[in-house]
């Protein structure tokens, strides 16, 4: 059941090769008999007349909102910005005349968050909250909620929920589009299928990623991920997951700011893992690989079928652009977890963190 490990070590790993189940759900669940996606109307209506749209989140949801305001801006055409729920209120921005707020959280009960929540409703605003737990807090303040569908998540690294994050929001965003008869070439459900199969060769290739995890990311003190445009957010989330389950000191850069200081961190045998997943940055990202490369880091490059090179570590099973995040973030999740198993580490508790942090 989904509560129980079954025949897996650990909960994390069973959660990472349920994402393509998760995101079958979730295509199942947001569409009608007729094939039209199925949404709230009064969602429809909000996102309709909103002008701007403050995603507010923490951790792993944060990544995903990075991922979501892309959608929202690209494909429903309304201007999206993310905010760190936990620093919202000390820099709160200039709020547009109809605002949304759309809170993002597993749990649904990250009290920095809900202090959000608490605030914007005081000053009379909409909110629409995206959780994996019906019932939980966030979803019961909110005015409108909409489901993840991933099932239970128990380990404390979050895996599943953040790619069935992205895929509502994708769906969202879409439905939007549509409600406001902008002209789309872009098929959500079969898009999502198409990466729910590629999710699905991902999560069969775990000993390619455990023998690379052996070979690079042994005994190394640190570790660094870059990325160029939505290849940087998903480093953002690789970076986060290594650090929480492995302890091994990482960050996610964009790729146009190694340059301007981050560089200075590369040494002999630095492990420097490389996203290039979009055509418009295979170029510049790949200099930035030779970059570090001439300064002695050990380069593992994870590229979109079609955008390889002879060098690469890893080709991924191409998707939609807008969607390789969903793919992209699998093998980032397997890394993170071979690293913290070859390191005798807690992977679903790892020390200092809790799920869900109802605290402020
Ligand atoms: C905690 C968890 C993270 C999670 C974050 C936000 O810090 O350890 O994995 O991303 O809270 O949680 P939420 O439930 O709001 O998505």
């Amino acid at each position: 059941t989904d509560t129980e490990k079954g025949t897996y070590p650990h909960f994390m790993l069973k959660e990472i090769d349920e994402q393509p189940l998760a995101l079958r759900r979730i295509i199942q669940e947001y569409q009608d008999e007729h094939d039209h996606l199925k949404l709230d109307q009064n969602i429809r209506e909000t996102m309709k007349v909103c002008d701007r749209i403050y995603i507010i989140a923490a951790g792993t949801s944060y990544h995903a909102g990075l991922v979501g305001k892309q959608f929202l801006e690209k494909m429903a055409g309304i201007p999206a910005e993310v905010h760190v729920a936990s620093e919202f209120s000390y820099n709160m921005p200039l709020l547009s005349d109809n605002p949304l707020f759309v809170f993002i959280s597993q749990s649904g009960e990250t009290a920095d968050s809900r202090s959000v929540l608490v605030k914007i409703k005081e000053m009379g605003h909409p909110a629409l909250t995206i959780t994996n737990v019906a019932g939980s807090t966030l979803s019961r303040e909110a005015d409108y909620t909409l489901h993840l569908h991933a099932g239970p998540e128990i380990a404390v690294a979050s895996t599943k929920a953040y790619t069935a994050q992205i895929a509502v929001l994708a769906i969202l965003a879409v439905d939007t589009a549509r409600a406001k008869g902008l002209e789309l070439d872009f098929d959500p459900m079969r898009e999502l299928g198409i990466t729910a199969n590629a999710m699905e060769v991902l999560t069969d290739q775990k000993e390619a990623i455990d023998e690379l995890v052996r070979d690079n990311l042994g005994t190394t003190r640190n570790a660094f991920f870059i990325g160029r445009s939505t290849d940087y957010f998903v480093c953002l989330e690789a970076a986060l997951k290594l650090k929480e389950i492995s302890y091994i000191q990482a960050e996610g850069f964009a790729g146009g700011e190694l340059k301007h200081g981050t560089i200075a961190l590369i040494e002999e045998g630095t492990p420097v893992i490389a996203l290039a997943t979009q055509e418009t940055v295979n170029y510049s990202i790949r200099s930035n690989v030779s970059e570090v490369v001439a300064r002695g880091a050990n380069d593992m490059i994870f590229s979109m079928k079609g955008l390889e090179q002879d060098t690469d570590a890893f080709v991924l099973p191409e998707v939609h652009e807008l969607l390789t995040p969903l793919v992209s973030v699998v093998p980032m999740q397997l890394l993170a977890y071979y690293a913290a198993l070859h390191r005798g580490c807690d992977v679903d508790k790892p020390r200092n963190l809790a799920k869900s942090v109802t605290v402020e």
